[in-house]
């Protein structure tokens, strides 16, 4: 382990010194475009106005004879853009792909000042980071770059979700992770081909009586998002949930977004129009919540003490459970509000 004075570095001489906090940005949604679709590329311009981050897909989903197109056309879109305050993402290749090197040395050289964040897919350990790490600061130096580069990892190997803490605090680089179900379901050997969700044989059954016995699906995905999520707070990054596969059922993937969102995740992807407006719904905080968290804090004006608000204890804890909604909801409103204008 890196001496703390050391890990903040640059690790290659001319790369932008890291960051020590990460931007503050919401990122509700992570929408998904496959940038080897020319059709798909054309509407990027208006979609940067509706999301709060533009990923181009270069992994899994896109074509093994279409992977340098994708490349190519994420460049082109990224050069084509204004993206405003909209986030700019690359999901890249895996680490052990034919792809992986070529993703990060022409997309950094293009145009790396444009560029956000870095997806890496298949994390199993701090040492994919690392080489992710510094390769990104010797590309980033080459291309004489004005800032770092962020690195989001996917969570999706039973390996990376027993190194997910290591992972977490593997560079000051590290913006966050995402939970990645059917990669994970794979490598645990789950029996489910299903993208995300729950699945109707994993329930509990009430006691055996004398009447019918209740029985109640439980989410498979409760103890990883959970680990996930102190993993990424206890070191200042974000937790995201990943891909909702089943377009057709879009109660079901609020549910899983909405589950995401109460236990701390900041957004989850979007890989379908209609996800857009169910992710900007569930992961911006529901209005009446905010009126009664900014009634905490009128009445607490220093985080201390203890009043009874609607019959309902309050003290120094509940005011930063009321900190965290109403900066949400400041942020929700900055950027909603210009766009609205
Ligand atoms: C996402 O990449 C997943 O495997 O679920
Ligand atoms: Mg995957």
């Amino acid at each position: 382990m890196k001496l703390p004075r050391r890990f903040f570095q640059p690790l290659a001489i001319g790369a932008p010194a890291p960051l020590r906090t990460l931007p503050v940005r919401l990122e509700r949604m992570i929408h998904f475009v496959p940038p080897h679709v020319e059709k798909m590329r054309s509407k990027v311009p208006e979609l940067a106005k509706q999301v709060d981050v533009v990923l181009g897909n270069l992994e899994d989903a896109i074509p093994i004879d279409a992977k340098l197109d994708a490349r190519r056309g994420f460049i082109e879109m990224a050069k084509a853009t204004d993206f405003g305050s909209t986030g700019l993402w690359i999901r890249m290749n895996a680490l052990n792909s034919p792809w992986a090197l070529d993703d990060l040395v022409e997309i950094v050289g293009a145009v790396g000042d444009k560029l956000d964040v870095v997806m890496v897919p298949k994390v199993e350990g701090s040492w994919d980071i690392h080489y992710v790490d510094q390769l990104l600061a010797q590309l980033e130096a080459k291309a004489h770059a004005r800032k770092p580069i962020l690195i989001h990892a996917i969570l999706e190997t039973a390996e990376g979700v027993k190194n997910v803490e290591e992972i977490a605090q593997a560079s000051p680089r590290m913006h966050g992770m995402s939970l990645g179900p059917a990669d994970l379901a794979a490598s645990r050997g789950m029996k489910t081909t299903r993208v995300g969700g729950g699945h109707p044989d994993y329930k509990v059954l009430s006691d055996a009586g004398s009447g019918p016995r209740a029985a109640a699906q439980q989410d498979l995905w409760h103890y990883t998002v959970a680990r996930m999520v102190d993993a990424c707070m206890a070191n200042g990054i974000k937790a995201f949930y990943g891909p909702f596969g089943d377009f057709s059922d879009a109660e079901a993937c609020e549910a899983q977004f909405r589950n995401a969102f109460l236990m701390g995740c900041a957004g989850a992807w979007t890989l379908h129009p209609t996800q857009i407006a169910i992710a900007r719904r569930v992961f911006s905080p529901d209005p009446a919540e905010v009126a009664f968290a900014r009634k905490i804090i009128a009445a607490m004006p220093d985080g201390a003490g203890a009043v009874m608000i609607d019959g309902k204890m309050q003290d120094d804890a509940t005011w930063k459970q009321a900190k965290v909604l109403v900066d949400l909801a400041d942020l929700v409103e900055a950027k909603d509000g210009a766009a609205a204008s």
